[in-house]
């Protein structure tokens, strides 16, 4: 495992940062009143059902939060700021298990957690059973993790063609194979697995109890359910309906995941399915400080400030800092930050001008340059709360690999289905 990059070389980069950073942690503990009022009707209403912390493995979970594993989004710059805001387990980028046994250099590259990170939650994606119980293995006997989830929740076409992610479970015997190689591997080093899936391939071919139940049988510490077919890709609503029929279903801890675009979304999946916990994506896109908004609302307490422009600013530039101190590179840590900057801007009014040279910066200086001209006393837009962000996809049909629905019972591995593209 490489160690955490120093972040000292962020500081010679940009010396805003610090102060930045002191007077964003400054305004996050600001108690809201007047704009928040939205909010706090929001969260009015809405009991708070959990008083137990989750429990994976040995470790308790508290607040009951999972940032979920997003390819491409989860590395250590993003986990360090949504870390930063509360608690809970914060899941790295998806790891495929044959580049991680391989030891391909990019793959050890991204299993990167900082010093700070006590419970070092990483993500696998495999197919095979031998596979993924040699990657377990690894990472239990180099230490690389604290806990393991393993994917099989990807809808990607390239991925379902070949029998991997959403499509695989349905091939309950291979799904059973995996889960408990990946359980046995981790057993003498006490690490927890957890599962991730979605609901089935479609509304005909559901697996989400089955595959929970097999889960549960090979001793997983909790599955974790986004509630949507593959075949609804990120469309419509996850249907919390499914997470509450899982947990009816098992005796583990069940996790609920799905449309969490605010605090007061996640106490009411936990009232409303009886989950143990929550697994929250697309909400914090360009909001890491969702997270202390839930730790605010799971111990009852009123919602943070909501951050003005200026806020917002001064988190960008700390991003794009700490992914530029991560890859240790400047225009590949700019070039990385791109992607985020229409999510934090989204309901500002930023001109279009602006916007898209924010989207091509190349220099930390230009960025910084960039963010000083926003008018940073613009208060946060109430209009963008509790709306979709991030991936919403029109459903699509699933392709699979030929005679794949008439061959439940084959626990043969799929060839070709282990791509470096296999997110959730
Ligand atoms: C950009 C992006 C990348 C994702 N990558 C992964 C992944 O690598 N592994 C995974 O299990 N899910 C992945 N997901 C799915 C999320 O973990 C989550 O299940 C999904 O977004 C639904 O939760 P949400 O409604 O809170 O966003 C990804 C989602 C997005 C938007």
């Amino acid at each position: 495992m490489e160690a955490e990059v120093d972040t000292h070389p962020q500081e010679e980069v940009g010396d805003r940062r610090l102060e930045d950073r002191d007077q964003l942690a400054r305004s996050m503990r600001i108690t809201h009143d007047d704009d928040s009022a939205r909010r706090r009707a929001t969260l009015e209403g809405v009991t708070l059902a959990l008083t137990k912390p989750l429990v994976l493995g040995g470790h308790d979970v508290w607040p009951p939060v999972v940032l979920a594993p997003m390819a491409g989004i989860t590395n250590v710059a993003f986990r360090r700021l949504c870390r930063e805001q509360g608690g809970g387990v914060y899941v790295c980028e998806m790891i495929t298990t044959r580049a991680l046994v391989e030891r391909i250099p990019r793959t050890l590259k991204m299993i990167r957690f900082a010093p700070d990170e006590e419970f070092r939650s990483l993500q696998l994606y495999g197919v095979d059973p031998e596979v993924t119980a040699a990657a377990v293995r690894m990472i239990a006997e180099e230490n690389l993790a604290d806990h393991v989830d393993l994917n099989f929740g990807c809808p990607v076409p390239k991925v379902t063609r070949r029998g991997g992610g959403a499509a695989l479970p349905w091939r309950h015997r291979l799904f059973g194979r995996i889960v408990r190689g990946a359980v046995e591997a981790a057993r003498p080093a006490g690490l927890p697995v957890t599962v991730k899936m979605r609901m089935g391939i479609d509304h005909d071919h559901l697996t989400y109890v089955e595959a929970g139940l097999i889960a549960q049988e090979a001793g997983v510490a909790a599955v974790a359910l986004h509630a949507r077919t593959a075949e609804q890709r990120y469309s419509g609503s996850a249907d919390w309906d499914a997470i509450a029929a899982l947990k009816q279903a098992l005796d583990v801890p069940v996790l609920g995941n799905g449309d969490i675009w605010e605090a007061s979304d996640a106490l009411r999946m936990v009232e409303y399915t009886g989950a143990d916990g929550v697994v929250v994506g697309r909400g914090c896109l360009g909001r890491p400080w969702l997270f202390a908004d839930l730790s605010a609302a799971f111990a009852g307490r009123p919602a943070p400030a909501l951050p003005a422009l200026g806020e917002v600013a001064a988190v960008m530039s700390r991003h794009a800092h700490l992914l530029v101190a991560a890859l240790a590179d400047e225009r590949h840590g700019c070039a990385d930050f791109r992607k985020h900057v229409a999510w934090y801007l989204k309901g500002f009014p930023v001109g279009g001008d602006l916007r898209r040279d924010l989207a091509m910066v190349s220099s930390l200086g230009e960025l910084d340059d960039l963010l000083g001209t926003l008018d940073a006393a613009e208060p946060f837009p109430v209009e963008a709360l509790g709306r979709p962000r991030g991936r919403v996809n029109a459903p699509g049909r699933v392709s699979l690999p030929y005679g794949w629905l008439d061959s439940r019972d084959d626990d043969s591995v799929p060839a070709g289905a282990e791509t470096e593209d296999s997110g959730g």
